[in-house]
């Protein structure tokens, strides 16, 4: 018998299609093309100078030189804690903290601590192409749930009352989303999270995106909502998108001291401590105030607009406002079955390749994301860039 050299657990995972357009864009590029990304899930920005003269002196200094505390450095759990009554309301214990490698890392964890064999968890579609993967490695069932732009991309109660059943441990909740920018109103968090409360069922709530919302929407946190819900309830969080700080690679998890304390065991195992370097940077910037991303906000909420207007006077794609996080999520379905220039695509992943190939211009498929027939565009790159990325599509649906 020969036995397969890749563990049947590894081998399932999906390649990713975020990946995958991006090696493609990249060797277009490194190739002398004028290609456009509009991809990438980070801003365009540098990290704020301050953070990184934090790490220059921590960089100096022997002690961060050694191993420290798996779960974080003491002076950044605190902090964090801090920043999360700070900024969500959420009144949090240094110990319900655990510091990990980026937000990646925490739904690792969290999963990997949550979840037995055959678990499922409601995941509403389009989703983040990372949970349904973190969730099937941790031997859970994502069960994913669909959700269209007729009603904002938003999961309603009687939605998740149809996909639950004995086996549902968990559901994941994002708003701001990736990849739709949909924000929650604060009646439909509470009311899913009392729904959770009464189900009796966790909530993995990913907060990355708190501060990029746009317009009259506005950011809550479920647990702040619904104090019930403190108990079976896990944030993700992180430097990344609020900081311009996704290669520092500092995240961290805010649950119950038990998760907390299992998935701080599981990490001293894995990985130990995050980097010491990244860690003073990440204390730097919570710390401080958020003036920067204010600053990126002003500017992210400019090209949404833009790239809004443009997008949504191409004949054939529809394209509803994101009020968070920094993507479009259009719909391309008018387009599938056209014909452009001798090609006739008929799913958003051949178009996104046509895309690719003939204008010069990366988006990823909605089928990243579990949501076939659109298209997401980040508008977190240089105003020039993203006006003549959209003009390329706009000719090339034009030209047909
Ligand atoms: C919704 C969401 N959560 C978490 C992350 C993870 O961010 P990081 O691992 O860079 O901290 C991302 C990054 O794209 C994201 O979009």
């Amino acid at each position: 018998m020969t036995a397969s050299r890749i563990s049947q657990r590894i081998a399932a995972i999906a390649p990713s299609a975020t990946l995958a357009v991006d090696a493609k864009a990249k060797a277009l590029q490194a190739a002398g093309e004028p290609v456009i990304g509009f991809g990438a899930g980070e801003p365009d920005f540098p990290t704020p100078a301050a953070i990184v003269e934090a790490a220059v002196l921590a960089c100096r200094d022997p002690k961060n030189h050694k191993y420290s505390p798996a779960a974080g450095l003491a002076d950044l759990r605190a902090a964090i804690a801090v920043k999360t009554k700070r900024d969500s309301g959420y009144d949090v214990a240094p110990a319900q903290v655990l510091v990990t490698n980026g937000g990646k890392h925490a739904l690792f964890n969290t999963f990997a601590t949550l979840l037995d064999p055959g678990d499922e968890v409601l995941l509403p579609a389009p989703y983040w192409t990372t949970y349904p993967e973190s969730i099937a490695l941790a031997g859970g069932v994502p069960v994913a749930i669909s959700t269209d732009a007729a009603s904002g991309f938003r999961v309603t109660i009687a939605q998740l009352e149809a996909a639950l059943t004995p086996a549902t441990k968990a559901l994941v909740f994002v708003s701001p989303s990736n990849p739709t920018g949909a924000v929650y109103d604060p009646a439909e968090v509470e009311a899913i999270g009392r729904w959770a409360v009464e189900k009796g069922i966790w909530v993995v709530t990913d907060e990355i995106y708190e501060h990029l919302v746009y317009g009259s929407a506005r950011f809550s946190s479920m647990p702040v909502l619904v104090p019930e819900l403190a108990d079976t309830c896990v944030i993700v969080n992180g430097v990344a998108k609020t900081y311009a700080m996704t290669g520092w690679r500092v995240g961290w998890m805010v649950g119950p001291t038990d998760v907390i304390a299992a998935s701080a065991n599981l990490q001293s195992h894995a990985t130990s401590n995050v980097d010491n370097i990244a860690q003073r940077a990440a204390l730097a910037a919570v710390s401080g105030d958020l003036s920067a991303v204010d600053e990126m906000r002003q500017a992210f909420d400019r090209r949404r607009q833009v790239m809004v207007s443009k997008l949504a006077a191409i004949d054939g794609v529809l394209c509803p406002e994101p009020e968070g996080a920094f993507y479009c999520f259009p719909s391309v379905e008018g387009l599938l079955g056209r014909n452009f220039g001798g090609s006739t695509p008929t799913t958003s992943l051949e178009f996104a390749d046509l895309l690719l190939e003939q204008v010069k211009v990366a988006v990823v498929p909605g089928e990243a994301f579990g949501a076939p027939g659109y298209l997401r565009l980040s508008f977190a790159l240089g105003d020039d860039a993203l006006a003549e990325g959209i003009d390329r599509i706009a000719d090339f649906v034009a030209r047909g």
